[in-house]
């Protein structure tokens, strides 16, 4: 049988019936319509679906709606607007953050949680130091490293991040 599933994806509260084996991203795409989260490989293994839960980036193919009963998601859709871009949305733009574009949803979510889990200091693997100043390359690299790009656009990638950083 179908189960509901509250969330509040974008600023809206939203109200589904689900088959409960429906990932969060097959119900953001498929029963939402939210198409700018992509489905890459469906497996956990290209962060092409990342999305925002609760402030922390998840991979929605990775999880189940109904696991998120309740959660507040945020999707590249509500992350800004054509009119208004979110300042990571602008950097990637202007640094040439990518080439072919799919996997740019799901990087610009990682990076903006990124920007937050540094703030929020969460460690990563390769700090060691928390309490400096400066982020290193290194260390935006190796908390990005989920999110996959085929184009490898990652230095600009990673400038873009450096310019919202600060
Ligand atoms: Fe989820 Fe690839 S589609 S990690």
């Amino acid at each position: 049988g179908m189960i509901p599933v509250e969330l509040t994806v974008n600023g809206r509260e939203v109200h589904l019936q689900l088959d409960p084996r429906t990932t969060l991203l097959d119900a953001l795409r498929e029963h939402l319509h939210l198409t700018g989260t992509k489905k890459g490989c469906d497996q956990g293994q290209c962060g092409a679906c990342t999305v925002i839960v609760e402030g922390r980036r998840i991979n929605s193919c990775l999880t189940l709606a109904v696991m998120h009963d309740g959660d507040t998601v945020t999707t590249i859709e509500g992350l800004g607007t054509v009119d208004k871009l979110h300042p990571m949305q602008r950097a990637f733009i202007t640094h040439d953050g990518y080439q072919c574009g799919y996997c740019t949803p799901g990087q610009i979510c990682s990076a903006v949680a990124v920007l937050e889990e540094i703030a929020a200091g969460v460690p990563s693997h390769v700090t060691d130091d928390l309490d400096r100043v400066a982020l290193s390359d290194r260390e935006l690299r190796e908390r990005m490293s989920g999110n996959i790009c085929r184009c490898a656009a990652y230095p600009n990638i990673i400038a873009a991040m450096n310019e919202v950083a600060g």
